[in-house]
């Protein structure tokens, strides 16, 4: 299991610290979620934020657009130093042209879905992306509890890809942490998300380290799919 801690539980006066300290205890992707307080109740950092940070670390940047118009602002998220641009098929801007968007700027592109949305939203776009990821919560805030139910979705996507000869990155994002992962790893996802998890961990290695497990899945796959794209990530 690859970790990807959210710094939306980081101190956020210290963000560049952040990094590097989750970067030293082992993480290996930054996930960052935006939000405009359209698509979710809440505000949270842009590209501005994204490109100060980019300089701290090698780690690639996984961000997550929860934002009502992601096309509008592709460009200056591939600026900012994205490596994996993920949006909702739930937002407003067309899928097809987004996602045509991210790749033209050499970004990997990744949809998410919402807990009320079906897995086979995603069906039409698989072909075209790297990553699939399955919010866990509604999305807007950190610290909520984990939705098992959505572990489901998690076969269904990867069933479909095999059914079609198709080798797709799957994340999970809300609520992991020590308790919930092994429901995450045995519905076979390649990357957790974990803010709280952490964040709030008094062992922040330690923490990570139990996230990853002891079964050393094999990152063929993540290197495969970013090492097309990533300028960050060697
Ligand atoms: C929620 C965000 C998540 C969230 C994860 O909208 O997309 O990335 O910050 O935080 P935890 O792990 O605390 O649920
Ligand atoms: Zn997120």
């Amino acid at each position: 299991m690859l970790i990807a801690p959210s710094l939306l539980s980081c101190d956020f006066a210290k963000m560049g610290d952040e990094i590097v300290r989750i970067e030293k205890a082992g993480a290996d992707l930054v996930h960052l979620d935006v939000m405009d307080g359209h698509f979710v109740p809440n505000i949270t950092i842009g590209p501005s934020i994204i490109k100060a940070l980019r300089p701290h670390t090698r780690l690639p940047f996984d961000v997550h657009l929860m934002i009502e118009h992601p096309l509008d602002y592709i460009d200056a998220f591939a600026d900012a130093g994205a490596d994996i641009i993920t949006f909702h098929v739930e937002a407003s801007s067309g899928i097809d042209e987004t996602i045509e968007k991210i790749r033209s700027r050499g970004i990997v592109p990744g949809l998410v879905i919402k807990p009320r949305t079906p897995a086979s939203a995603v069906f039409p776009y698989l072909d075209k992306i790297g990553m699939v990821l399955v919010m866990t919560v509604e999305p807007g805030f950190g610290g909520q509890s984990f939705m098992a139910d959505m572990m489901s979705k998690l076969i269904e996507i990867r069933a479909e890809c095999e059914r079609r000869g198709l080798e797709l990155l799957l994340e999970v994002d809300g609520g992991v942490s020590e308790k919930t992962i092994s429901a995450v790893a045995d519905a076979g996802a390649d990357i957790s998300v974990s803010g709280t998890g952490v964040f709030k961990a008094k062992d922040t290695a330690g923490a990570i380290r139990s996230l990853k497990g002891s079964d050393d899945k094999d990152s063929g796959l993540f290197n495969a799919i970013l090492g097309k794209a990533a300028k960050h990530f060697q």
